[in-house]
């Protein structure tokens, strides 16, 4: 393999964990961030996010030098051939993607494309920001704008999208043996490099202990920019619409008295749909599935077009969180004076991500309808009661159940699923109630414990 010179522009969860990879897989990364203390933080070896694996991979770069951390976005673009922008792309208010960070950071590359003056190769500027279907040709514009206004705006780029698809919890796994490496460009030299780059992974040539499953070769699927960028969104939307989905089928088991995970688990086996994303609940939350839905369904109506389906999507979810607040009035009646704890905060388990958390939503609102609310979770809970007033953190599981009425299992983590249900019926105060967000529990084990179960779309 040809040992590449890599800038990655951005060292928030994607961009660290894609600095990480490609560092291990044996190129030569500097990750640029311009918050400074966050740099030299990382240049101590702490981690600004929880990722499994992330800080054993970025402590192997540095120490074998494939692996550094600067602020100085100049020097690296001057050095590399490649720099991946992966900075956030926050929902603005009416959803869409706010592209100011993106924006800065390319005109940043267009100044510095002028400054450096001629390169041997075009330097490939590589989006990995989730943005709207055709902000590749608004970032080439970008770049040329600075590059004018730093004296020189004939400067050779060429850009490039390769949305990730990392899931939090599992990025590093995810990086080093994806479902397949998406790849949009314009021009054909472009993908080559690209692929080129990418090859230990596509070829699964890398030494890699971490992986016990036999070696296959991954799909390397390229095509235009917009349809590169266009992927990203629908792959989250589908699986966000795919949840719904399962849940309005919940929602209807519940009421004829069917079993949602024997139905999702027959109708998983059928090769078309597939067993994945199909455990019904709370529904989804996290930074990625809310804000990409969103932005998805904000660039639809720029063209006048209705998303109906992506609307009934976000509907599905809303009500899906609201569903905890009846099923806890159903036995316990009036929520005031009420304990309840909630057991699982993040918006998943493996991460500490308490972006668009249902845990926090569901505090906010039983708290307002006068229940004393407590919660636990294995690494947020400080950091949740600190961002909801009314929450108050508990730091053991039983802790939080000692004198509640009733259990909300928001976040599945092993230790929230191996509950021993027998202690906490012995904790808690009548009537026992477990609401199981996640249908992660066995409600046998839970009935015999001496709990009141209720899971969703399961009796
Ligand atoms: C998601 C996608 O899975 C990644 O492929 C993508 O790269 C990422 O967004 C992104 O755009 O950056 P992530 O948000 O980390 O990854 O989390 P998921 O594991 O996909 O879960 C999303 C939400 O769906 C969670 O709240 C989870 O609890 C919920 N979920 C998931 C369900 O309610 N039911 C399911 O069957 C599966």
């Amino acid at each position: 393999m040809r040992e590449f010179e890599i800038a990655v522009v951005g060292s928030g969860y994607v961009g660290l964990v894609t600095g990480a990879c490609l560092a291990y897989i044996g190129h030569r990364v500097t990750c640029v961030d311009k918050d400074e203390r966050r740099v030299a933080e990382l240049r101590e070896g702490r981690m600004p996010i929880y990722e499994p694996g992330l800080e054993e991979m970025v402590g192997r770069g540095v120490s074998a030098g494939q692996l550094r951390f600067t602020t100085d976005l100049p020097g690296c673009v001057r050095e590399a051939e490649v720099v991946f922008v992966a900075v956030d792309t926050p929902p603005g208010e009416d959803g869409s993607a706010d592209l100011s960070n993106v924006a800065a950071v390319a005109r940043s590359i267009g100044r510095a494309l002028s400054e450096a003056g001629g390169r041997k190769r075009p330097l490939i500027v590589v989006n990995k920001s989730t943005v709207p279907v055709g902000s590749g040709d608004y970032v080439s514009m970008l770049i040329r704008e600075g590059a004018e206004e730093a004296g020189n705006g004939s400067v050779d780029f060429r850009v490039v999208s390769n949305p990730e698809f990392l899931r939090e919890g599992s990025a590093v796994y995810d990086s080093l043996f994806p479902d397949r490496i998406v790849l949009g460009a314009e021009s054909r030299d472009a993908l080559d490099t690209m692929r080129e780059l990418y090859e230990p992974i596509i070829e699964q040539s890398f030494p890699a202990e971490m992986d016990p499953r036999p070696k296959a070769a991954v799909p390397f699927v390229t095509t235009d920019l917009a349809s590169a960028e266009m992927i990203k969104y629908a792959a989250n939307a589908f699986l966000a619409t795919k949840i719904s989905f399962i849940n309005e089928i919940a929602n209807i088991c519940e009421l004829v008295g069917a079993d949602v995970s024997s139905v999702a688990y027959g109708i998983g086996l059928d090769g078309r749909i597939g067993p994945r994303f199909l455990s019904a609940g709370i529904g989804w939350g996290g930074s990625c599935f809310p804000k990409d839905v969103a932005a998805l369904r904000s660039i639809a109506r720029e063209y006048d077009y209705e998303p109906a389906l992506l609307d009934a999507a976000v509907c599905v979810n809303e009500r899906q969180r609201k569903q905890v607040i009846s099923k806890l009035q159903r036995d316990l009646h009036t929520l005031k004076g009420k304990r309840i704890a909630l057991l699982g905060l993040t918006f998943k388990p493996n991460t500490d991500d308490l972006r668009e958390a249902p845990s926090l939503e569901i505090a906010h609102t039983l708290s307002s309808l006068g229940a004393r609310v407590v919660g636990y979770d294995p690494v947020a809970a400080k950091e949740a009661a600190r961002r909801q007033p009314g929450l108050k953190a508990a730091f053991d599981p039983y802790e939080a159940l000692r004198g509640a009425h009733a259990a909300v299992v928001v976040t599945e983590w092993e230790e929230i699923r191996s509950l021993d249900a027998a202690r906490a019926a012995s904790l808690m105060e009548e009537p026992r109630l477990l609401v199981d967000g996640r249908n992660a529990l066995d409600p046998e084990r839970c009935r015999k414990g001496g709990l009141l179960y209720r899971g969703f779309g399961r009796a």
